[in-house]
């Protein structure tokens, strides 16, 4: 019988445990996807170090060979600091106010995807099948066909594919592009990021787009297909009962005094609206004095990347603004906003989902948003909150029982709580209903089977002449 091809995931973040204390995510994902079909997973260890390995420490979790190197003081501050997040992460997020685009760091992306290639090649067997996550490894791939890796390989971008004027301003844009061409199947987050690539594709490198999907340039042909990432639905909403999540419940429950909840839980990054976010809240109270001592908005916001400087600004701006919301509407036994800026483990975070009345998620720009997911996952049947989300999230375009909004019209934000806050039972129920079929029906499971068939759909015809090419040799 043949054996069976062993999955192979690639991204930066490598999870250390499966109950990382983290807000939804690409690690979330990885671990639940990893917990099921077994395999490698490969990618940075989280640790910096004088002189990186380069063979990858390996430790065995379940079915799972979780394999890592570390990165170099330069590697982590022009690949992971820099070209990454002060540059992709910027630019995809339509923040080319932000973007820092310098020589240094994309040599230093190209190198430690050059490295982690080279670290990973050693350990796959022919059969295997190689699956790369996020804009830290565009390049990997291609650094792996250099070396003459044949294996069937995905990507999957988590984040948003920007529109073709924005991504141009990117120097190296076209290296980047071709770089994703060495793959043989793209999937992305919604339909809107998969046009932007073809768009890219057909006007700046001169491609075709297939009614089929396919699509050539570069003197390649691939798939680019949509493959909406979701949650274990079933597991976060028992996670909303276990005895953890219904302590934090009942703290969170002793200071609300019955008051209603909103809550948002979200990186300290500056896509996700936060500052505007704020502003709405205190529209909220400013236009509708009705809430005073009646409400209050937790946000949790842990946080990331301190070491780009962006990230210490948002920081510093959210401190600011939070303090003065406070400062005009506290009362003695009332706190507006309680801004908290740690994280919280998985189950706490499914209790204080399923006490809040109403889940604000609201960046700016974002691939999918996996918290917008776990609150609908996390509501109690009998009594369900509201989802108030982005129309700028990639999950808007699946969550439609959601209030949706455009964050940066705080009024209006403002206007979609106070509807939140005094919605009918009936209504909640309604809503909840959709969103949940949703939430279940596209789940992790269905996102992995559904990029793994395209995948070996897109490469078995060439897997099986490999196959007979190898057949035939052996015989000889
Ligand atoms: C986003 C990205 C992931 C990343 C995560 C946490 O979800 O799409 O690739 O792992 O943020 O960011 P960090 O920089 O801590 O890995």
């Amino acid at each position: 019988m043949a054996k069976p091809e062993r999955l192979v995931i690639v991204s930066n973040r490598v999870a250390v445990t499966t109950d990382a204390a983290r807000a939804g995510g690409l690690a979330v994902a990885l671990s639940e996807l990893l917990k099921k079909t077994g395999g490698v997973w490969f990618g940075w260890s989280g640790k910096v170090s004088a002189r990186p390995n380069s063979h990858p420490d390996t430790v065995g979790r379940g079915g799972v060979t979780v394999a890592t190197v570390d990165l170099s003081a330069d590697d982590y501050d022009e690949y992971y600091s820099g070209f990454a997040n002060s540059a992709l992460w910027p630019l995809f997020h339509y923040r080319l106010d932000l973007a820092n685009f310098n020589r240094d760091f994309y040599e230093g992306y190209l190198r430690v995807n050059r490295r982690f290639a080279h670290a990973l090649e050693p350990m796959l067997e022919d059969d295997d099948i190689v699956w790369v996550h996020d804009y830290h490894l565009l390049a990997f791939g291609e650094e792996l066909r250099r070396m003459g890796c044949e294996q069937p390989m995905g990507f999957f971008l988590h984040i948003p594919f920007p529109a073709p004027e924005v991504l141009t301003t990117l120097p190296v844009h076209d290296v980047i592009v071709r770089a994703m061409f060495a793959y043989d199947l793209v999937g992305f987050q919604t339909e809107g990021d998969r046009t932007c690539f073809l768009n890219y594709v057909v006007n700046e490198a001169g491609g075709t787009v297939y009614e089929d999907g396919r699509v050539s340039a570069f003197g390649r042909t691939i798939v680019a297909g949509v493959f909406p990432i979701g949650i274990d639905a079933d597991n976060f909403a028992e996670l909303a009962t276990s005895k953890n999540a219904m302590e934090h419940r009942r703290r969170l429950e002793r200071v609300l005094r019955r008051r209603h909840a909103i809550v948002g839980v979200d990186r300290l990054d500056y896509t996700k609206g936060l500052p505007e976010r704020f502003h709405a809240f205190e529209r909220l109270l400013k236009h509708y004095p009705e809430n005073h001592g009646r409400v209050t908005y937790v946000q949790i916001a842990p946080t990331t990347r301190a070491d780009v400087p962006d990230y210490v600004h948002i920081r510093e701006e959210l401190e600011g603004i939070a303090g003065k919301i406070n400062g005009e509407y506290s009362e003695l036994d009332w706190t507006p906003l309680r801004y908290i800026n740690r994280s919280f483990s998985r189950p706490a975070l499914a209790g204080i989902f399923r006490l809040s009345r109403v889940g604000l998620v609201t960046p700016l720009r974002d691939g999918m948003n996996l918290v917008a997911k776990e609150y609908v996952a996390a509501q109690s049947p009998r009594n369900p909150g509201v989802l108030v989300l982005s129309r700028f999230a990639g999950a808007a375009h699946q969550l439609t029982g959601a209030l949706v909004v455009n964050p940066y019209d705080e009024q209006g934000v403002a206007d979609a709580l106070q509807t939140a806050l005094n919605m009918s039972l009936q209504e909640r129920k309604k809503r909840w209903a959709t969103l949940v079929e949703s939430v279940r029906r596209d789940d992790v499971v269905g996102w992995r089977e559904s990029f793994l068939e395209k995948l070996k759909s897109v490469v078995d015809p060439k897997r099986g002449r490999a196959r007979e090419k190898r057949r035939v040799g052996a015989t000889r």
